[in-house]
């Protein structure tokens, strides 16, 4: 495995590696985890070379606690990705990803004005300057994404669309420990007590979701909120179900084919996210 840490040395490791080979890619922030590990397995199958960027992005981060409180790991994050059998890993400081403070500005219509973009102001555009410049250095055939942040893979695949990028995205599904907690970086921050309510989320939007056939969208909606807000030591942000298209709520279960229930809840001072398909 080839560990990089300028755009200089993963130049030199990405012509090592021959002409146009089908080059796999999975941007991520480090701490890893199954979820991050899965997608690698994924691009290792599908993919000649893979490629794993590792850099906590100070541009999409709304919250400076949050970022200082976000958790590092390096060494173990390269045995993890060396056991998985990642070939090139890029681990860039922030003088190297922003010589100059990034000025690009990119917009999304409406996909950013509901939920994580509504609550969180100037995170999208983080993700996507952070992501567009990773793609032009790696030049990717494929690019794998969670699920678990399903408006984040929204708006990859829109800016891919937007700047006609060749690139392929590629959307994973969510991996979860046993009690169905969504594997998190974030969740290491839980204490042992939230810890062991934090899997009642998922069980509230599983439980949610059962109820299809008695409820409407608003009545389903009105229930999980009020259930999502009895779990102790919590603080709802947002839940909504959505069109797992255009990200809009939905009137009608007939209005689409594939709709989304998306939260994000406060445990104490972790924030979560979290979502089921209905
Ligand atoms: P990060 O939170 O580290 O996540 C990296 C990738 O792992 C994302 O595509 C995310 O959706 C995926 N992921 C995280 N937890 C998962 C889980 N439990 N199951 C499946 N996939 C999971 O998302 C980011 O970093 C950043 O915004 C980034 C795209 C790297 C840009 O900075």
């Amino acid at each position: 495995m080839i560990f990089c840490q300028t755009k200089n040395e993963l130049q030199n490791a990405l012509k090592a590696q021959g002409t146009n080979p089908i080059i796999g890619f999975v941007p991520t922030m480090g701490a890893l985890h199954e979820g991050h590990l899965s997608l690698v397995r994924q691009a290792k199958r599908e993919s000649e070379i893979v490629v794993v960027s590792i850099f906590v992005n100070p541009i999409q981060f709304n919250n400076s606690d949050d970022l200082q409180k976000y958790p590092r790991d390096l060494d173990r994050d390269l045995d993890l990705l060396k056991e998985v059998g990642c070939d090139i890993v890029f681990a860039p400081s922030e003088a190297e990803m922003y010589p100059e403070n990034p000025t690009e500005s990119y917009a999304f219509g409406d996909l950013e004005t509901v939920m994580e973009g509504a609550f969180r102001p100037g995170h999208f555009n983080g993700v996507a300057i952070v992501v567009k410049r990773l793609f032009d250095l790696i030049k990717p055939t494929a690019a794998y994404f969670g699920e678990k942040d399903f408006q984040q893979l929204a708006i990859i695949r829109a800016l891919t669309e937007k700047e006609n990028l060749s690139v392929e995205i590629v959307g994973c599904p969510i991996i979860r420990e046993k009690d169905g907690l969504a594997m998190s970086s974030r969740n290491v921050r839980l204490s042992a007590e939230d810890r062991r309510i934090a899997p009642q989320i998922y069980k509230t939007l599983r439980d949610s979701r059962d109820l299809i056939d008695v409820f409407t969208p608003q009545q389903m909606k009105a229930f999980t909120i009020d259930q999502l807000n009895k779990i102790p030591r919590t603080k709802l942000e947002y839940f909504e179900i959505v069109n797992a298209k255009t990200l809009q709520p939905i009137e009608n279960w007939s209005d689409c084919p594939r709709r989304v229930a998306c939260v994000a809840i406060w445990l104490d001072d972790v924030r979560l996210i979290d979502n089921v398909k209905i």
